[in-house]
């Protein structure tokens, strides 16, 4: 069969997808539809960078404007693009990220876990920051707070032990705050782009809240300082987001 000829029949047959998913599934579904059928002809972006959620500048005093632009617009486009340009057999395109992330292990490849890794917790990590320019007190309040007293057995000492944890992290990588199978709140670390959801060696879990520890994340405004960095971030966690992950 010539090329031409195979290009013409498999593009025949995502069409056909498309459109049996307008029929059966509604609009909605077909626009996913479309989103992978265009994914696999090579023709657009499977993967899309999330709206911030804030402007670039909102975070400061903890995190300044330009090191959010360039986190945002340079390192998590980075992990998008370069997702996109790597079809994988192994992932299910229309299953949301977390489940995608849940299927990496060992066995996946570098370039697959690294970059969806990636994608994943800074999207989510986005979701977990707050503005808070006038430093007010920030506390997590509501099922969380009784949780976190429940486990850690006050927030001093969850900060604690969550900063020190984050502190001690060797080179690149998150720290997280994760409810177990069990229900239970936990802290852990991951290396590089690694987190909870994946079948890894660290303890798996949901993760309801997260720190990137990677220089990139804190370099420009504090230097080698990551404690600064940390103890700045804990005015800016958006514990309403915390709560809404951790009830779910
Ligand atoms: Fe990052």
């Amino acid at each position: 069969m010539s090329n031409d000829r195979r290009d013409f029949l498999k593009k025949s047959a995502l069409l056909g997808l498309v459109g049996l998913g307008k029929n059966l599934l509604g609009e909605e579904k077909l626009s996913h539809l479309e989103t992978v059928s265009n994914k696999i002809a090579g023709t657009d972006n499977a993967f899309t960078l999330p709206k911030l959620p804030y402007a670039y500048n909102a975070l400061e005093p903890f995190i300044d404007a330009k090191t959010m632009e360039i986190h945002y617009t340079k390192h998590h486009q980075a992990y998008v693009n370069k997702l996109n340009e790597t079809p994988s057999t192994n992932i299910d395109y229309l299953s949301s990220d977390d489940v995608k992330c849940s299927h990496i292990d060992k066995t996946t490849s570098a370039v697959m876990r690294n970059n969806l890794g990636g994608h994943f917790n800074h999207s989510l990590f986005w979701t977990l920051l707050k503005p808070n320019p006038e430093s007010k007190a920030n506390l997590p309040e509501g099922k969380i707070a009784k949780a976190i007293e429940a486990e850690f057995k006050s927030f001093d000492d969850l900060k604690k032990e969550f900063s020190e944890k984050a502190l001690k992290i060797f080179g690149s990588g998150w720290c997280w705050l994760i409810k177990t199978n069990e229900g239970k709140l936990k802290i852990i670390t991951t290396p590089n782009q690694d987190n909870p959801l994946m079948n890894l060696e660290n303890e798996k879990g949901k993760p309801v809240l997260a720190l990137d520890v990677w220089e990139h994340a804190y370099y420009l405004k504090y230097q080698n300082k990551r404690v600064d960095y940390i103890t700045g971030w804990w005015n800016i966690v958006n514990w309403n987001k915390v709560e809404e992950l951790y009830s779910q």
